[in-house]
């Protein structure tokens, strides 16, 4: 099939995201103007550079999350292991601005060293983040929809010292939530490795 998103795909459900696919779940932590803090998983969220080292989410429309990180230009970038799935999923609930999910899903919280926002304490890592740069995207006719992308940079990184096997992060181990379509997700439980090609070799 071919189908162009302008027009619709005819299937029952829209398969884009599903493409997309995995898509690593960005658990943004912040802190309102008014102090409260705030939980929710993004998977609209990757690296964009690692000099310097950039991470985005993207938020369809004014959350609470994108609200709180470009007033007070920080957040926090949990990593979900394995074992943090169903939390998670419980911190995405549209509770009202003020009610931390933190406390809705039974979480708790560790200091950050470098930004206000507090850690998920259990993450099996956390990118402590400054806002760069908050970006409305446009389509081709220039209009602006729901999205907005804020951009951060990493300013300190924490990895629990459990998942570092033989200095390198284990991904296995932590076993990286990422989002598929629909209702599905997914963890890492295998990896393979491969050199990228060398002209001269
Ligand atoms: C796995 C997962 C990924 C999500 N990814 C996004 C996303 O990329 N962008 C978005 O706007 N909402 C996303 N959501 C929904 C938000 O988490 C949800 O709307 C949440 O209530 C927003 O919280 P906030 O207002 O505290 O930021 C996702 C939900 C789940 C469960």
């Amino acid at each position: 099939m071919f189908y162009e998103p302008s027009s619709g795909h005819g299937l029952p459900h829209d398969p884009l995201k599903a493409i997309v696919a995995p898509r690593p779940v960005g658990w943004i932590s912040t802190i309102s103007r008014t102090g409260s803090y705030n939980l929710a998983p993004y998977s609209f969220f990757n690296m964009l550079s690692g000099v310097p080292p950039l991470v985005w989410f993207s938020s369809e429309g004014p959350k609470d999350s994108a609200t709180a990180a470009e007033e007070t230009g920080e957040f926090v970038a949990n990593l979900v292991g394995r074992d943090l799935a169903q939390k998670m999923n419980a911190t995405s609930v549209d509770a009202p601005r003020g009610v931390s999910e933190f406390d809705y899903a039974g979480l708790e919280t560790a200091p950050s060293r470098l930004v206000r926002p507090p850690r998920v304490a259990d993450a099996p890592a956390a990118l402590e983040c400054k806002v760069t740069e908050v970006i409305r995207p446009r389509d081709l006719e220039g209009k602006t929809g729901r999205s907005i992308v804020v951009i951060g940079q990493v300013m300190g990184v924490y990895i629990s010292d459990e998942y570092l096997t033989d200095g390198l992060f284990d991904a296995v181990k932590a076993g990286n939530v990422s989002r598929l379509g629909y209702f599905d997700f997914s963890t890492v439980d295998g990896v393979f490795e491969m050199r990228r090609p060398r002209w001269e070799d």
